[in-house]
């Protein structure tokens, strides 16, 4: 019997970057998807708007079936600004991009990121990304569970004291104050939390390519991942 064809076996062209939070993998996807002209997947941002929908809606962080409920049809929308290029995300139409990168959101999505009902349901919408002429996903399990197929995938680190010196000077580039002992010791936590759930938790893919990058530059990173996904598209 021949098995049906889904979109999974379909031969456009995916590459995956996964990581642990404050990696670079978010900037070099965005990078490598923009010299490639493929399309870009920040499933980091999806798991953030499920995050902020359940604190607009206040659906409580242990309500699973809820949760479930919030990440299959949440009025997630991602829009690009054709003139910069920059992605935005829509929650209910309304801009709340900025919203997301908050703190409370980003630590609250990896608690709702540890339900397996959750990830389930975000499966679906993760996959649709897939689309010609090709697409780059970051994210944290990507090359392991969303798409086992993709043609490249890259394991990005970096110590988490550097992801806290990166993440520190951000905060103070924007005139926000910064404190950069609790900035580890959250990433710890975070980190924590990722590698150490039992659903589809952060983890190198069998065939991943790793990077680290704590002391290359992005344009670096972007480089190597490039000569590496030109070789095999
Ligand atoms: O990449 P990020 O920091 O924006 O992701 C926020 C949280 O979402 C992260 O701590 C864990 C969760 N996440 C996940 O579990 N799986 C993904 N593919 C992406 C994000």
């Amino acid at each position: 019997m021949v098995d049906a064809i889904t979109p999974q076996d379909s031969p456009v062209p995916v590459i995956t970057i996964d990581g642990p939070s404050g990696s670079g993998k978010g900037t070099v996807a965005r990078l490598v998807a923009e010299a490639l002209e493929f399309k870009l997947l920040d499933s980091g941002a999806l798991y953030r708007a499920v995050a902020l929908a359940s604190l607009n809606t206040r659906v409580a962080v242990d309500d699973t079936a809820g949760l479930a409920r919030l990440a299959l049809t949440a009025p997630i929308d991602f829009t690009t600004d054709n003139g910069t290029g920059n992605v935005a995300v829509l929650l209910g139409g309304q801009d709340v991009s900025t919203q997301l990168r908050a703190e409370e959101v980003g630590d609250r999505a990896s608690r709702i990121a540890t339900h397996a009902a959750v990830r389930d349901a975000l499966l679906d919408r993760q996959r649709r990304w897939r689309q010609p002429p090709g697409l780059v996903a970051d994210g944290r399990d990507m090359g392991t569970v969303v798409f086992p197929q993709a043609v490249l995938k890259i394991f990005l680190t970096a110590s988490a004291e550097i992801r806290a010196e990166r993440r520190y000077k951000q905060l103070i580039e924007k005139g926000l104050s910064a404190n950069i002992g609790s900035l580890l010791a959250d990433i710890q936590e975070r980190d924590d939390r990722d590698y150490n759930r039992k659903i589809a938790p952060l983890k190198a893919a069998d065939d991943a390519v790793n990077l680290d990058s704590s002391s290359e530059s992005v344009s670096q990173m972007v480089t190597k991942v490039l000569d590496l996904a030109r070789n095999r598209l």
